[in-house]
């Protein structure tokens, strides 16, 4: 099989360490991947360029796919966040987080095997803030029929194609009833035409209590923007951290892989992290190439390498947030090792 070309966005923080963890892992599967390094974030700036470079946005719409490593987007100073700007220029509308317990992870819960699926485009994540009056700031909370309509429709056709049993959507409607009642709406209506799966609306702070009282009664959690992102952290918690949590987000050309972890900057520079959010990433990105592209070659690689970083946190070769002593690149030679 030939190379397939992706773009690689190392980031910034602990992105580069664990990316190269990454690459070695793919490289000893055997995937042929052309990895095309690009920047964004505070990388990209220190290198004088914009904090989201056209050559980036370039090379993924070229390439259609891309791995990220976690992007800083430095604060107060006037940018718009690197992840919000990507998601929103790619129309990335859909973000896909896998949440369940690893053999070898111990947690509070066992069982868990979620699906947060996140709108990524509009909510209070549009951006639209202003300046009322001196001392008075308003942020604008945004939805549209449309996007509304296209991300329900992805959890109940990944729900179906999966598998899946139940959507459930957490919501404010009581509240927001505007906003997060156009997103029920859709929700519900588009509910009708698929009646071999089960659709539930909790309101979400009853839900964020009913999620770590027991996570394991819900099956795909369908979450407007800021809900998401903040479930998304809740959810890593229950299965051992954000360590462990890939994702991906979706458009209807190009797709964006990368962990819900930041650039972490607490532990960056100390090959302390652990890449195996970012590497399960990649193994999404892997199977999803194989579903889109017919590349059998990279299931099968997939596979050698989620059976290995399986059998080394069995044995307990993990990195510090998991409760081992192993760094960043020993952690990813345990991985080879057991390839
Ligand atoms: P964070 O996710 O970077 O860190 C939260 C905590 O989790 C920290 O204690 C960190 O050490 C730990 N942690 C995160 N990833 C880890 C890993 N792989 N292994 C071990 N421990 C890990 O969140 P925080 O501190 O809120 O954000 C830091 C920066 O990251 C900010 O600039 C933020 O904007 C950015 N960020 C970027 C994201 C992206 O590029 N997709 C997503 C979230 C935050």
């Amino acid at each position: 099989m030939s190379k397939r070309k992706v773009v690689l966005i190392p980031g910034d923080g602990i992105g580069p360490n664990i990316s190269i963890a990454v690459k070695k892992i793919v490289t000893a599967s055997g995937a042929e991947i052309d990895w095309i390094e690009r920047k964004a974030g505070l990388s990209a700036l220190e290198e004088g360029l914009d904090v989201l470079p056209d050559s980036t946005i370039e090379a993924i719409k070229e390439h259609k796919v891309a791995l990220k490593g976690p992007c800083t987007t430095p604060i107060g100073e006037g940018f718009t966040s690197v992840n919000v700007q990507l998601r929103k220029t790619l129309d990335l509308y859909a973000a896909v987080r896998p949440i369940r317990n690893l053999s070898g992870v111990k947690t509070l819960y066992s069982g868990v095997d979620l699906v947060i699926i996140r709108e990524n485009t509009e909510g209070l994540y549009s951006g639209v803030e202003n300046t009322v009056t001196p001392g008075v700031v308003m942020s604008m909370k945004v939805a549209t029929e449309k996007a509304c309509y296209r991300i329900a429709k992805k959890a109940f056709e990944y729900a179906r194609k999966r598998g899946r049993k139940k959507v459930t959507v957490f919501h404010k409607a009581n509240i927001m009833k505007l906003t997060d009642g156009l997103f029920i709406r859709k929700s519900k209506e588009l509910s009708e035409q698929y009646s071999d799966i089960e659709y539930e609306e909790v309101i979400i702070d009853a839900g964020c209590m009913k999620l770590v009282q027991d996570p394991t009664q819900f099956d795909i959690l369908l979450l407007e923007n800021l809900y998401g992102d903040l479930l998304s952290d809740l959810c890593a918690g229950l299965v051992g951290g954000l360590g462990v949590v890939p994702g991906s987000n979706i458009g209807d050309r190009e797709a964006v892989f990368e962990a819900v972890h930041g650039s972490a900057p607490d532990i960056a520079g100390k090959n302390i992290a652990n890449p195996l959010a970012l590497l399960m990433s990649c193994v999404m990105m892997l199977n999803y190439l194989a579903d889109n592209e017919g590349r059998d070659d990279f299931r099968h690689c997939a596979d050698k390498i989620k059976e290995a970083y399986n059998k080394a946190l069995e044995d307990g070769a993990t990195t510090r947030d998991l409760g081992g002593k192993l760094g960043t690149q020993e952690f990813a030679q345990a991985i080879m090792e057991r390839m």
